[in-house]
C-alpha cells in the first residue's frame, strides 16, 4: 500500500510517502516567518502552509519515485493544532484524495506522535508486545498514556498548565533565546552544570510536602517559569550571560527529571515492560539519555523516535494511517472531516481511544 501523509498543524509544512510501510520520502519545510515574534503567529502559519503545500507534496511524490496515480490512500492531520493551519493540509489532502478517487484517512496529530517511535525506519521501530506507557511531549501537549496492543489508549496524566515544550520555549524566551528555544537550550546545556541552580520540580515525590502534590501522573511547569523569572530578576544581566550554559542546563535538568520520574513511576504502577517517548521534546538529548538510563536501571524497554521523526513530520501521519488501516481502525471514508483545535481523548476526535 502506498500512502501519502500530510502535516500542517503548526509551523512545519510536511509531506511523506510510505511505500508498503517503508518511508521513501519525508519532506519538511520549517517556517521562518515567525522568528521575530517569539512564537508561532497563527495567521502567518496558515498563509505560509498555503504557499508551500503544493510544492512540498510534489517533492514528496517525486522523491518517492512514483506518480500520484500510484497512491492508494492519503492521510492528513485533522487536529489538534492551529485551526487555520490544520485546515490547509486537511482540505488539500481531502481534495486530492477525492480527485484521485482514493480513500482519505484523518489522523490525530498527538496519536501520530505517540506511535512515531514505531515508524519502520526508526531504530526502535518494533511495536512492543504488550501494553506500554507513552510519554508524548510537544510544544502544546504533555501526556502520559497507557497504550494497549490494539492501539487504544487511556490518558493517565497530563499537564495542568504549560506543556514541556512550552516550558523550554518560554523560559528560553526569558533568557533572550530565539523561538523555538528547546533545541537552543539543549545545545547550551551541553556545556553547562545542571546543578548550578535547583529550579523547582513540581508534583514529584521530591515535592511531596507541597500542598499541590496529588500523587498522580499529572505535570505542572508554570512554577518553573515563575521561578526562572524570579531568578533572572535577582541576578545582574552580566552574571546571567556569563552563566547562560549553566542556567540552560539547570532548566533542562528540572524539566527532564520530572518527565523521567513520572514516566518510570507510571510504568511501575501499571506493571508494563516498555516505555515510548515521542513529540518534539523527545529530540532533547538529556531526556533521551536520562530516559534510556532510567529504563536500563528498571529493566524496562524504551522506544524513542529518530530525531527527524520526533518533531513535526508527515512520515508519522502516513505511518499511523498505515497502522490504523492494518488494525481495522478506519471505519468510514469521508472527504468532509472537520478540523479540530484541541486534544480530547475519548471524544471521537481521538480516533484510537
Ligand atoms: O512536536 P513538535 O515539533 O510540535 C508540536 O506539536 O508542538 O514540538 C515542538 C516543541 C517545541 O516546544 C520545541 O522547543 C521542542 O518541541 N523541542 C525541543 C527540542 N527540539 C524541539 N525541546 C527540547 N530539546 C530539543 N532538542
Ligand atoms: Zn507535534
Amino acid at each position: 500500500m502506498n500512502i501519502l501523509g500530510i502535516e500542517t498543524s503548526c509551523d512545519e509544512t510536511s509531506a511523506a510517502v510510505l511505500l508498503d510501510g517503508r518511508v521513501v520520502s519525508n519532506v519538511i519545510s520549517s517556517q521562518r516567518c515567525h522568528a521575530g515574534f517569539g512564537g508561532v503567529v497563527p495567521e502567518l502559519a496558515s498563509r505560509e502552509h498555503e504557499r508551500m503545500i503544493v510544492s512540498i507534496v510534489e517533492s514528496a511524490v517525486t522523491e518517492a519515485n512514483i506518480t500520484k496515480n500510484e497512491l492508494d490512500c492519503i492521510a492528513a492531520t485533522a487536529g489538534p493544532g492551529l485551526i487555520g493551519a490544520v485546515m490547509v493540509g486537511l482540505c488539500f489532502a481531502e481534495g486530492m484524495a477525492l480527485a484521485l478517487c482514493i480513500p482519505f484517512v484523518p489522523v490525530n496529530h498527538i496519536e501520530a506522535h505517540m506511535f512515531s517511535a514505531f515508524i519502520p525506519e526508526s531504530a526502535d521501530h518494533r511495536v512492543p508486545d504488550g501494553p506500554f506507557i507513552s510519554l508524548t511531549v510537544s510544544g502544546g501537549h504533555t501526556l502520559l498514556s497507557l497504550v494497549h496492543e490494539d492501539l487504544s489508549y487511556e490518558v493517565i496524566g497530563r499537564t495542568l498548565d504549560d506543556a514541556a515544550g512550552e516550558a523550554f520555549d518560554k523560559t528560553g524566551k526569558m533568557l533572550g533565546l530565539s523561538y523555538p528555544a528547546g533545541p537552543v537550550i539543549d545545545r547550551l546545556a551541553a556545556d553547562g552544570d545542571p546543578h548550578f541552580h535547583a529550579f523547582p520540580k513540581a508534583l514529584t515525590a521530591q515535592s511531596q510536602t507541597s500542598k499541590n502534590y496529588r500523587g498522580n501522573f499529572d505535570f505542572s511547569f508554570s512554577g518553573l517559569k515563575t521561578s526562572v523569572l524570579t531568578w533572572l530578576q535577582k541576578h545582574p544581566a552580566e552574571f546571567v550571560a556569563a552563566h547562560l550554559n549553566d542556567v540552560a542546563a539547570s532548566i533542562q535538568h528540572a524539566i527532564v527529571s520530572v518527565l523521567v520520574e513520572k514516566t518510570i513511576a507510571a510504568a511501575r504502577h501499571y506493571r508494563v515492560k516498555a516505555i515510548s517517548v515521542a513529540g518534539g521534546v523527545s529530540a532533547n538529548s538529556a531526556l533521551r539519555r536520562a530516559m534510556r538510563n532510567a529504563c536500563v536501571r528498571h529493566g524496562i524497554e524504551v522506544y524513542i523516535p529518530e530525531t527527524i521523526y520526533a518533531t513535526d513530520n508527515a512520515a508519522m501521519i502516513a505511518s499511523l494511517a498505515g497502522l490504523m488501516i492494518s488494525k481495522g481502525k478506519v471505519r468510514e471514508n469521508r472527504y468532509d472531516v472537520a478540523p479540530f483545535a484541541s486534544f480530547s481523548a475519548g471524544s471521537g476526535k481521538a480516533s484510537l481511544t
